[in-house]
């Protein structure tokens, strides 16, 4: 098939969101009338709620009703893997900043003045913040889950070296650009439409019918695009947009409710820290005969989605690499933070900072780079993972590839020569090879559904069960459509996703949503286009296997025909046949028994090598990232501008999450980086200096679209390498530092690596020390 359409096809949104004119959910036009809704949340992180005071606000300016738990007709859940998240608190709280009330009132102004008038009395209890002391006190979401292979008892006695540790890994706050919202708005016979921002539009249907005592087709969810959601909007923008479905349900008005940033980071869950051990034992040629690790994932208060990330910490504890015998084990442990959700990575992320942790810890006590003991334990193809999958890996091919291209020996003397001239200055390198899997490891949720109509004009609409976040998905479907077609992109419009047009979609996330709601708009298209040539070959008197379309033209056997794409479109329809068409594609061969731990749950894997290399500036503990060097498997690009941009931007995102973002909570559970005046997100002057990206192009047929593969989460992963860096620099300052492995490595935690009260330091370098200062 020809191809008409760029791979550096520009994303197609780049011109009304440089213009300002991309309709978010602030941007929709408000009907008369419309009402705004704003939750009262709870000011302590656990405890029994004695008394609910709402007279005072009530009675305020412009306050039309307060709405408690009392007032829902339906369930009051809407906890999406287990019943265990009340949307508005009846009788407990179980975290700070959990909704209780809901006022609603005349405009934005007066509901945020009546939501201070609320009197609220809670008795205290007992407050937990951390894994491990939830998972002592036996305070676990679900039952632990063990992934093993191999013989992990008999394994460590034949270990030449085994190495032991803990880690930690904070949360990240997702910062989408758009904050959580939705606007509710009621239609005839009490249905209701719901605008909402969010990542899965069919999980604020099912849950607002469930808690409204609704039919699922009385919902009506609609979603244009995202101004980001990075897995904050997985499941937690059901709570939003159910809120002010339940107003429009008693008020029959329409209601908004768009949160205000501190609102937000304050209520909602955010990436899980973990807590975790590890054991790793090699044997003399630097192969990893066992590795052990149990994770203690911090889930917050309800459930959320933590164990299905939980299930991807598991899945990828092992990273690029084959071990032959492992065992991990790990607990989703309850604490009274807001509940933890999706995050870019998905668990995964979690799990491969403790085995690299492992990995750097044995480098460090045998004086060796730990990129020695990395490249020699890379998968290859047919090496099972732990759970049972056999690897198609492309794991040493990036390494290769990274180390020629890049020429890793160059850049490594580099460092050195560097740290050998300076004191004050320190670089530092690291390797970082990733491998993710693509799929939803619940195999069920990987369905992906595409409604395409062919209209009298030539013209063509697409409604998908993708959302558009920022990632480029609509950019790849419309490509799909166009290459099919072989049509002008312009003359293809990519719909908002809208629950009466495509049901029981899952959420737009596990980096699938582009492969599962890509192929079905290819089978949808192959389908249209086959009845077209069918019709063409009647109109033509020809077989239909010798026509073809090409750029809105139609050739018989290569020669130009009378008809083009337009008249074809109006025969076609005159023939009564239909140009419209409704696919579904599911992925074949994936299959996880949970019973076992075994199976084959992802469709494919993304591999790739990241090169960080870092400068720290050893009198103030501040850092620059020099550069990031990838080799990263795409399969083959269907968008090259889009998939770059992808790994950008994950990459910066991942190593805000390892260098700088530090979510802080008090012991009481109380969010003390709570605006963006206390969270550091990378901005301009902290990202990389230099970011290379290779593509790995490789060819198979891998079961994503056109044979790309899923780019959206996977680079995310080389910033776990930019904390590797940094600690080796500070290793090149402080040969002797005991550095614990706790991430993110901020400028507050590196300057004191470099200075711990319990080194000495010998006199001749302090001397220089303070003479330089
Ligand atoms: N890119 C942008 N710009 N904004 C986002 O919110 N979300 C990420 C990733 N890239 C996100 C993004 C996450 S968490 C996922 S799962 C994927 O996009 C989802 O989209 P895809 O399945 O189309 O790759
Ligand atoms: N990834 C992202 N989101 C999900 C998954 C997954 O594997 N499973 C359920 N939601
Ligand atoms: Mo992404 S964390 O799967 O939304």
């Amino acid at each position: 098939m020809k191809i008409c359409v760029p791979t550096n096809m520009k994303n197609i949104d780049s011109y009304t969101h440089v213009r300002g004119e991309s309709v978010y959910l602030d941007d929709i036009p408000l009907l008369k009338g419309t009402l705004y809704a704003i939750a009262f949340d709870s000011p302590l992180a656990h405890g029994k709620i004695i008394s609910l005071d709402l007279s005072e606000a009530i009675a305020m300016p412009g306050v039309v009703r307060i709405f408690t738990a009392k007032d829902i007709p339906g369930e009051n859940q809407i906890g999406g893997i287990i019943p265990d998240e009340e949307l508005l608190a009846s009788t407990h709280v179980h975290f700070c900043g959990m909704p209780v009330a809901l006022v609603v009132a005349e405009s934005e102004e007066a509901g945020r003045l009546a939501v201070k008038k609320i009197n609220i009395n809670i008795e205290p209890l007992p407050v937990i913040t951390d894994p491990r002391e939830a998972q002592a006190k036996g305070e676990l979401i679900v039952a632990p889950r063990t992934f093993q292979m191999g013989d992990i008892a008999s394994a460590w006695a034949q270990c030449d070296q085994i190495f032991e540790g803990s880690t930690e890994t904070n949360g990240q706050e997702h910062l989408y650009i758009e904050t959580q919202g939705a606007y509710a708005i009621p239609m005839e016979n009490g249905a209701i439409r719901i605008y909402s921002s969010t990542q899965g539009p069919t999980a604020v249907q099912r849950t607002a019918a469930s808690v409204l005592h609704m039919s699922m087709h009385e919902i009506e969810v609609d979603t244009t695009r995202l101004g980001g959601g990075f897995g904050g909007k997985e499941d937690q923008a059901s709570a939003w947009a159910i809120l002010c479905a339940l107003a429009t349900y008693h008020l029959k008005k329409p209601v908004k409710y768009a949160l205000h940033r501190m609102e937000d980071m304050r209520m909602t869950g955010k990436r899980h820290p973990y807590s975790s051990d590890f054991k790793i034992g090699l044997d003399k040629n630097m192969k990893i005969l066992a590795y052990e690790a149990t994770f203690y994932q911090n889930a917050g208060a309800a459930a959320d989605l933590s164990p299905a990330v939980m299930e991807r910490t598991l899945f990828h504890c092992t990273n690029s690499y084959f071990v032959p015998n492992v065992k991990a084990t790990a607990y989703s442990c309850r604490t009274h933070l807001p509940p933890n959700t999706a995050f870019r990575g998905f668990g995964g992320p979690q799990g491969m900072f403790v085995i690299e942790a492992a990995i750097a810890k044995a480098a460090d006590a045998l004086g060796i780079p730990a990129s020695d003991i990395q490249s020699a334990n890379l998968l290859r193809t047919g090496d099972e993972f732990p759970y049972g999958q056999a690897a198609e890996s492309e794991a040493n091919e990036c390494w290769k590839k990274t180390e020629e291209l890049y020429n890793i020996n160059a850049l490594r003397r580099e460092v050195e020569d560097f740290n050998n001239k300076n004191k004050l200055h320190k670089k530092g390198l690291a390797l970082m090879p990733i491998c993710f899997g693509i799929s939803f490891t619940k195999t069920r949720m990987n369905q992906g559904r595409s409604l395409v109509h062919v209209y009298t004009d030539g013209s063509v609409s697409v409604s998908t069960g993708a959302v558009e976040m920022g990632q480029g998905v609509n950019t790849k479907i419309l490509q799909v459509v166009a290459r099919v077609f072989s049509l002008d992109p312009n003359r293809i419009k990519i719909h908002s996703t809208n629950t009466y047009r495509i049901a029981n979609t899952s959420p737009t996330a596990a980096s699938a949503a582009a492969d599962l709601n890509g192929k079905a708009t290819e089978i949808a298209c192959l389908e249209i286009l086959n009845r077209l040539k069918i019709v063409a070959g009647e109109e033509l008197n020809v077989p239909a296997d010798t026509i073809e379309i090409k750029e809105g033209k139609v050739y018989t056997n290569g020669q130009l025909s009378i008809l083009n794409w337009d008249d074809l479109v109006i025969r076609t329809f005159t023939r009564r046949v239909s140009l419209s068409e409704h696919a579904h594609y599911t992925p074949p061969g994936i299959h996880f028994d949970p019973a076992k731990e075994k199976g084959h749950p992802f469709a494919y894997h993304v591999y790739g090598t990241a090169i960080i290399t870092v400068t720290i500036d050893c009198l103030r503990g501040i850092y620059e990232v020099d550069s990031v060097k990838v080799v990263h498997d795409f399969g083959t690009s269907m968008n090259t501008i889009v998939d770059l941009g992808q790994c950008e931007g994950g990459i910066v995102q991942g190593i805000g999450w390892m260098t700088m973002e530090e979510i802080v909570y008090d012991k009481e559970g109380k969010l003390r980086s709570n605006a963006l005046s206390t969270y550091k997100v990378p901005d301009i002057y902290s990202v990389p200096k230099e970011i290379t990206i290779h593509a790995l192009d490789t060819k198979k047929d891998n079961l994503a679209v056109f044979r790309s593969k899923a780019v959206g989460e996977p680079p995310l992963m080389y910033g776990i390498g930019a904390y590797f860096a940094l600690r080796n620099a500070v290793k090149a300052f402080n040969p002797t530092v005991d550095l614990p492995f706790d991430a993110p490595m901020t400028p507050e935690k590196l300057l004191m690596s470099l200075y711990p009260p319990s080194t000495k330091r010998n006199k001749k370098e302090q001397g220089e020390f303070t003479q330089a200062q």
